[in-house]
């Protein structure tokens, strides 16, 4: 093949179809469902790409040279310019071989981070998550409810606001500390990489983390602050903290005087949290579409992405954006370009690591000399088991 002459004429013909009708076209017409090697390489020379980008194609699968086709149009400025090339990027990811290194180099050259976290990033802090086997809905058993999750709805809190404070202090957040990974977005936007977090945690460790505010969507509210369903005033969340370690229900002062004992809810202060039932930030519908459309790489860590609508951001966002999980389990469902299965905490510190010392997250428990294991995952593709190396 290496001593094959391209055509001018069909050169001319299908240089002339790609620049003008783009790449989904051109494989139309040009690539049938049964080619061959050999003339996947023809194409390679025939659209005047040089010899040596197969020039080892003797060693090479016909599904690894139809790769080096597609990256080779993909790369070619001249099609890049067409109109039908940002269409197709749109859907097909260029690089569906994805791999750590991609995500090393993406890490670097990243401007428009966006982080979509749940409650996995702070069970080191002994918070538990919601739906793992020792998480917060399996240790509610005692309460008899038929789903869980209704202890975070509106209406059953309107019925008695006593539920969800006598285990509202299970979730309650640590004084002072944040989790390795906290830190690790904290890192990406003091490199202006973040473009935002969103995220479905309610402890409110982000802003403490010292996320800023324009960079975070709290979609599911925080213990931040709370308020009184009577009369609607805010006060510091803090400021319940007491009641919740013991189990109370908080009522505002001012309502408390007007009390009327048959209306179960006056007066009740509820920590601004998103409840079922209610709706998420008005932040949240503002800012998700343009994120979607602007973000360069996904990183979703520490979320079963079970609950609508943050499990669908991911569908919004286009296919020409790597989207990366860190996750303790694997989501096999979701489309992900790469998998990094572990404790996220482990996670950043392999890649941060592997990016080197700019990189030291900064975090009393970041131990640049920690080394880890990588090794695919048994049942998925794309996807890696990271752990800790014993020492
Ligand atoms: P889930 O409990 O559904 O999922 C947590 C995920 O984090 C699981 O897939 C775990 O495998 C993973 N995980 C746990 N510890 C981890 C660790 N150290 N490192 C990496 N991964 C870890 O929690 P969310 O997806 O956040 O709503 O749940 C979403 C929403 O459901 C919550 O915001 C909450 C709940 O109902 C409200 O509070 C209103």
């Amino acid at each position: 093949i290496l001593a094959y002459q391209p055509d001018p004429e069909l050169m001319q013909y299908y240089r002339n179809t790609l620049v003008n009708f783009g790449l989904m076209k051109f494989l139309k017409d040009f690539v049938p469902e049964r080619i061959t090697k050999i003339d996947l390489c023809r194409l390679v020379l025939n659209l005047g790409y040089p010899k040596e980008s197969i020039s080892n194609q003797r060693f090479l699968t016909t599904k690894q040279v139809a790769g080096i086709l597609v990256s080779l149009i993909l790369n070619d400025p001249q099609v890049n310019q067409s109109q039908s090339y940002s269409d197709f990027a749109a859907y097909h990811h260029p690089t569906s071989d994805y791999t750590i290194p991609k995500l090393l180099s993406d890490l670097t050259s990243a401007k428009k981070i966006m982080v979509i976290s749940g409650a996995g990033i702070s069970t080191s802090l002994g918070i538990p998550d919601f739906r793992s086997f020792k998480g917060l809905y399996a240790q509610l058993e005692h309460l008899n409810l038929k789903d869980p999750q209704k202890v975070f709805d509106m209406g059953a809190f309107q019925k008695d606001p006593s539920i969800f404070y006598s285990i509202a202090h299970l979730v309650l957040p640590p004084e002072g500390r944040f989790s390795m990974l906290h830190s690790f977005i904290k890192l990406l936007q003091d490199k202006g990489k973040l473009l935002r977090n969103y995220t479905q945690n309610i402890d409110n460790l982000e802003s403490r983390v010292g996320i800023h505010p324009d960079k975070l969507i709290q979609c599911h509210g925080s213990f931040g602050s709370a308020s009184c369903l009577t009369c609607s005033n805010r006060f510091a969340g803090h400021k319940i903290f007491e009641h919740i370690r013991h189990q109370h229900v908080p009522r505002c002062s001012t309502c408390w005087k007007t009390i009327q004992e048959a209306v179960i809810i006056h007066g009740v202060i509820k920590p601004d949290i998103t409840f079922f039932g209610e709706d998420l930030p008005k932040k949240f519908y503002r800012l998700l579409e343009p994120d979607c459309q602007t973000c360069d790489l996904v990183i979703v860590v520490g979320t079963s992405l079970k609950v609508e609508p943050v499990s669908s951001i991911i569908d919004k966002i286009p296919r020409s954006v790597p989207r990366v999980l860190i996750n303790k389990d694997p989501i096999p469902d979701r489309d992900f370009d790469l998998s990094l299965i572990g404790l996220c905490d482990d996670v950043v510190c392999h890649l941060t690591r592997e990016l080197g010392a700019s990189w030291d997250i900064p975090h009393p428990n970041f131990v640049p000399s920690t080394e880890f294991t990588v090794t695919p995952h048994e049942l998925y593709s794309k996807s890696y088991n990271i752990v800790k190396k014993e020492t």
